[in-house]
């Protein structure tokens, strides 16, 4: 190699060609990495010049182009790394001059549009992904993308003026579409978080709207359990609320998915303390004192039981009033305790 270079280096000065470098002057590489002493074809595959190493590296379809297809001129650094510099913008700088954003040296296509919505915070779901893309991107150009905007409203706002089923405009619905429709839908049937301001669960797990919406419009149903429920509030039996004059706050009392269900912590106060003093926790249900669930009556005895007639009567020794009846028991032990 050292002969080599001597001779190419004795052929260039000896025969005062160094003026003929078509490289300009700022080439550092030595003329035998890259030439021999056959003539000044670029020497290929043999070529001791690395293209990596100077700063922009060759990849994929780049490597089969020929120099001279980047270099046209031969001064090398006069070459640009920008992929703009020597690709044309097909989408007239509508998507910014980071071409690597999308493209690799590769091909143009692009495998990723999927990717780049989800990125641009504007996934392409339910019937947005079925659609051509042309029915959002209206550039004149398909290789346009003009920036949209990924509110619904964008696109949909005529869709919303035209609503008739329910009117939008008339209910004062929101221009937030999403609190009721999902963009992952392929319809305007509504989600089911849309009716959070009355949860349609349990036994509101209704699909038929107008089982609660009379009429034509959605905004003339009350939240209050008793403009539905008033009927059954009147139909009571058991207990008789309208004789025992409960209040038709009926969440008061009334929390679970049934009418059973009571959370009834007024009847310490009202009228015997069950879920607080002696009595809490001693019971399973209502029935164990309002025999057959008749709340009208009571019984102690039945469930004093391992206290027999003779044991309490025995206790009571001395009180003259004591009887074996429940209504005496309650009478001398208003509150279940001793005294
Ligand atoms: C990094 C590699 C490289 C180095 C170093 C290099 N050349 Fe070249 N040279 C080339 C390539 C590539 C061509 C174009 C070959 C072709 O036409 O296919 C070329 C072509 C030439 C040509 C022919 C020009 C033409 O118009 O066809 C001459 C003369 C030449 N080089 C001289 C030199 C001299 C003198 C040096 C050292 C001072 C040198 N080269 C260093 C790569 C190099
Ligand atoms: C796809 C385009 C492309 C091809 C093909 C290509 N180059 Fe380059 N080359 C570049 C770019 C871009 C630079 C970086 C220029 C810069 O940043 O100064 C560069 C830099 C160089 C440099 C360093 C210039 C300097 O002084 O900084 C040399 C030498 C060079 N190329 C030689 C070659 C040779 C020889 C070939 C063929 C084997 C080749 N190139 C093929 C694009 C290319
Ligand atoms: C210095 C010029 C130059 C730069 C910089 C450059 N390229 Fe190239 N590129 C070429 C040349 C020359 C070819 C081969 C000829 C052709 O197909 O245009 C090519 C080919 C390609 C191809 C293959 C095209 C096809 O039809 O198969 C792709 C893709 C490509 N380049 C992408 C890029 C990307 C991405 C960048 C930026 C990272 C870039 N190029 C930077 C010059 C360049
Ligand atoms: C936001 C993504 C994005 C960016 C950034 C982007 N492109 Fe593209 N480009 C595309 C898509 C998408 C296509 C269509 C590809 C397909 O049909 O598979 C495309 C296609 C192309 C094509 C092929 C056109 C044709 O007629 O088939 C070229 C060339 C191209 N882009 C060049 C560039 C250049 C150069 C840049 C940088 C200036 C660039 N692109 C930046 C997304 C992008
Ligand atoms: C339902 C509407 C819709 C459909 C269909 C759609 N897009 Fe988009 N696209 C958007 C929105 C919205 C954005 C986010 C950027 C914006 O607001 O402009 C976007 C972003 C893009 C971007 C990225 C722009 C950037 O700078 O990052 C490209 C590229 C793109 N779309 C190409 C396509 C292609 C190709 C198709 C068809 C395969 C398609 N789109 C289908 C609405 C859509
Ligand atoms: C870039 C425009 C664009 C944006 C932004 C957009 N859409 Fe769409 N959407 C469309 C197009 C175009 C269609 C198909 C044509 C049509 O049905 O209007 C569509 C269809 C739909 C459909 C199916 C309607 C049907 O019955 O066919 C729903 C639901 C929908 N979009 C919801 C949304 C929601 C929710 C948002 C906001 C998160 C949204 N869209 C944002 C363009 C858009
Ligand atoms: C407060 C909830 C709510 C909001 C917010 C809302 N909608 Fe609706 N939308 C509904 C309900 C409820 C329906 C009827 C669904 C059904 O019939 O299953 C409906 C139906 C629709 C329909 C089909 C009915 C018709 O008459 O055409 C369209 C179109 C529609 N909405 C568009 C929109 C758009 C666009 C937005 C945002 C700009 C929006 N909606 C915001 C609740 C809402
Ligand atoms: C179990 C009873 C019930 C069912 C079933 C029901 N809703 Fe409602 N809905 C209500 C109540 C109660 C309100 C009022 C909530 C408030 O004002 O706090 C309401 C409010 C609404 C509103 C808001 C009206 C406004 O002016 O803000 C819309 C829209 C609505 N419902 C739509 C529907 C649709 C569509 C269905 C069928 C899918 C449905 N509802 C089923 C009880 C129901
Ligand atoms: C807008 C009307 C509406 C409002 C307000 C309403 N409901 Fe209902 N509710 C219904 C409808 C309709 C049904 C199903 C038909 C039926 O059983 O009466 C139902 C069923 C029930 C049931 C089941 C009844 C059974 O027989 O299984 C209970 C329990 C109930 N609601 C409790 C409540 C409570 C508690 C409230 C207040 C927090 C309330 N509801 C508010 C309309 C309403
Ligand atoms: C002060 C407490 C209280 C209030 C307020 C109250 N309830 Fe009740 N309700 C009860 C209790 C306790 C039961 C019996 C629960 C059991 O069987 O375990 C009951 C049972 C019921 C039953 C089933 C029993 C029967 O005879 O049909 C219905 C229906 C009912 N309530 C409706 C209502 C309605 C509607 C409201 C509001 C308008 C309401 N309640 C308000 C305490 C209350
Ligand atoms: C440990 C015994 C005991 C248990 C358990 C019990 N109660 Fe009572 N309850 C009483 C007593 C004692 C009275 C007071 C009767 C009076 O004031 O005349 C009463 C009164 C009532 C009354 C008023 C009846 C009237 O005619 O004034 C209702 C309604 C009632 N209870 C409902 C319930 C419900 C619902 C449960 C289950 C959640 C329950 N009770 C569990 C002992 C009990
Ligand atoms: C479900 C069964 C049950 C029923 C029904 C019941 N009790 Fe009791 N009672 C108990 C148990 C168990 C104790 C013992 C609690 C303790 O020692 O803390 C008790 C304790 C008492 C005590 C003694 C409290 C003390 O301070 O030692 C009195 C008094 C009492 N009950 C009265 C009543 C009266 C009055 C009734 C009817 C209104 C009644 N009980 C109904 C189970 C019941
Ligand atoms: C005339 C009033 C009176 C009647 C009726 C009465 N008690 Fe008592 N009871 C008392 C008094 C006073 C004591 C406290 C006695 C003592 O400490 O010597 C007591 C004590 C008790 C004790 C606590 C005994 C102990 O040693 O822990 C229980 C349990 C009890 N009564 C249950 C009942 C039951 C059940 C009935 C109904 C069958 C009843 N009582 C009827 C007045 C009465």
């Amino acid at each position: 190699m050292y002969r080599l270079s001597s001779i190419v280096y004795v052929l260039l000065v000896g025969a005062g060609l160094s003026a003929q470098t078509p490289h300009g002057a700022s080439l550092t590489i030595a003329c035998e990495d890259c030439h021999n002493t056959g003539g000044w074809e670029f020497i290929g595959e043999g070529a001791r010049f690395a293209h990596d190493n100077v700063g922009f590296e060759l990849k994929l379809s780049h490597l089969e182009a020929d120099c001279k297809s980047c270099h046209s001129t031969l001064v090398f650094d006069e070459a640009e790394s920008s992929c703009i510099s020597c690709h044309d913008d097909m989408h007239s700088m509508s998507v910014g001059d980071d071409c690597i954003r999308c493209h690799d040296e590769r091909n143009w296509l692009v495998d990723n549009i999927p990717e780049l919505h989800e990125i641009n915070g504007f996934p392409l779901l339910g019937q947005h992904r079925l659609i051509s893309c042309s029915e959002c991107h209206l550039s004149e150009s398909n290789l346009r993308w003009d920036w949209i905007g990924s509110d619904c409203t964008t696109c949909h706002i005529e869709d919303y003026h035209a609503t008739s089923a329910p009117n939008h405009i008339q209910l004062g619905f929101s221009l937030e579409c999403v609190e009721c429709h999902s963009p992952a839908s392929q319809s305007w049937g509504v989600t089911e978080s849309f009716h959070l301001f009355f949860p349609l669960e349990g036994k509101h797990d209704i699909n038929d709207c107008a089982a609660c919406h009379l009429g034509e419009s959605y905004s003339n149903a009350s939240p209050e359990c008793v403009s539905c429920h008033e009927d059954d509030f009147f139909a009571t039996t058991s207990p008789n609320h309208l004789a025992l004059n409960f209040g038709t706050d009926c969440t008061m009392c009334h929390i679970g998915d049934s009418w059973g269900q009571a959370n009834f912590n007024l009847h310490d106060d009202l009228y015997f303390p069950i879920f607080s003093g002696k009595h809490e926790g001693e019971w399973d249900t209502c029935t164990d004192c309002h025999l057959g669930g008749n709340f009208t009556s009571f019984s102690c005895i039945d469930c004093h039981e391992h206290n027999d007639q003779q044991d309490l009567t025995n206790e009571h020794d001395g009180e003259d009033d004591f009887v074996y009846e429940s209504e005496a028991c309650f009478f001398c032990h208003p509150t279940g305790e001793e005294d």
